[in-house]
């Protein structure tokens, strides 16, 4: 996939900006605040219908401003062209429109522009909750598999409709009945997260290994109460403690995913290095999935490129990503001397933006 040429109006401190990308490398440098992230911010909303960070969609309209546009144009690997406007009115609200119709459902339009983020926001995967990594299991499923998006947007409404009934004395055959609509869906999540696990795992391991020039051995598993009986069984045991906390304590709203280092929790063992290697090497394998699922090669945003990296592991990810296997590239720096000399040290050609105060110069 392809974006070549995006229109970006009152998008956060974008007033107005048209820009002609490359197919290739595409290298946004500027000071801090110059609006780098916003560009890419803007590329990531075409493609997934919101903003990369969790603000709201309001908040991304340009101060003072009542409404943002944006206006992709792309095109697929086989070459057909398309375009994406995703507009966004205080009053009005968000409105998607593919070639010039718009989605009854924004869900429409997931999967359809594949993209894959690094950035420093990735840390929240290590250092947060499990929710967070769930979050971004659920997102990347979603992405390549319709089922298991529509099987968690089910699961998620009867999980919230089972927690207010538990806040009243509930009826045992009301509970059951939500029980039911639970184990109906649980299972197409549970697998849908086990298998995209089994296949990052090798990835993630290559890349890794890649990246850090050397062999830590890397861990990434899969934790679910599913796991240990099916959920019917687990809702009935745990029954009586849902009623005491007013809400339900089991399934696979509280699944996980370990990362480990050398057999030890990335979290606490890992340098800051090593955790941004492998949430980078964790995203390349995403990448390499998307790609075999959707016969596109996703667009790759690089946020803040030398994020705890050192020269040498920028260097190694760049001669990476300039191979085959990937495509469309932004990447974002602030300090252009460091990242064009570690581009050609890399051998990778590339269109170079000089970003300030929202505007290319
Ligand atoms: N809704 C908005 N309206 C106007 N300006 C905004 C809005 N949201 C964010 N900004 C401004 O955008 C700027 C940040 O832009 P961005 O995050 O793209 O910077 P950057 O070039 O990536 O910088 P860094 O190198 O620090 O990462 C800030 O100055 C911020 O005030
Ligand atoms: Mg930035």
């Amino acid at each position: 996939m392809t974006l070549d040429s995006i229109d970006i109006i009152d998008f956060k401190n974008i007033a107005e900006q048209h820009l002609t990308l490359s197919p290739g490398i595409n290298c946004f440098v500027g000071d801090n605040g110059a609006g780098k992230t916003n560009i890419l911010d803007a590329v990531h909303f075409l493609s997934l219908a919101r903003s990369m960070h969790t603000l709201t969609d309001a908040q991304s309209i340009r101060h003072g401003q009542e409404a943002f546009l944006l206006d992709g144009r792309l095109h697929r690997d086989d070459t057909r062209p398309e375009q994406i406007v995703c507009s966004y009115t205080r009053r009005g609200g968000k409105v998607l429109k593919y070639n010039g119709k718009e989605y009854d459902k924004l869900s429409e339009h997931v999967g359809r522009v594949p993209i894959v983020v690094v950035s420093p926001a990735d840390t929240a995967l290590i250092s947060d909750s499990a929710e967070e990594r769930r979050r971004y299991l659920n997102r990347f499923i979603s992405q390549i598999d319709r089922r298991y998006m529509n099987a968690l947007i089910r699961y998620n409404a009867a999980l919230q409709e089972r927690n207010k009934l538990l806040k009243t004395s509930p009826a045992e055959e009301m509970l059951l009945i939500y029980d039911s609509m639970l184990e109906a869906t649980a299972d197409i999540i549970y697998e849908g997260r086990k298998s995209l696990v089994e296949s990052l795992r090798p990835l993630v391991e290559e890349y890794y290994a890649l990246l850090a020039e050397k062999r830590e051995t890397i861990g990434i598993e899969y934790r679910s109460e599913l796991q240990t009986a099916p959920l019917k069984e687990l809702l009935l045991a745990s029954r009586q403690r849902d009623i005491v906390n007013e809400h339900t304590c089991v399934g696979i709203h509280r699944d996980d995913m370990i990362l480990n280092i050398g057999g030890y929790p990335l979290r606490k063992f890992g340098s800051e290095g090593q955790q941004k290697s492998f949430l980078i090497a964790l995203k390349l394998a995403e990448y390499t999935l998307l790609a075999q699922h959707t016969e596109e090669k996703p667009i790759l945003l690089l946020d803040d490129l030398f994020d705890k990296l050192d020269m040498r592991r920028v260097a190694q990810l760049l001669r990476l990503v300039a191979g085959d296997i990937f495509g469309q590239i932004l990447i974002t720096d602030c300090n252009k001397h460091r990242l064009e000399s570690t581009l050609q040290e890399a051998g990778a050609e590339y269109k170079l933006f000089t970003i300030a105060e929202g505007a290319a110069l």
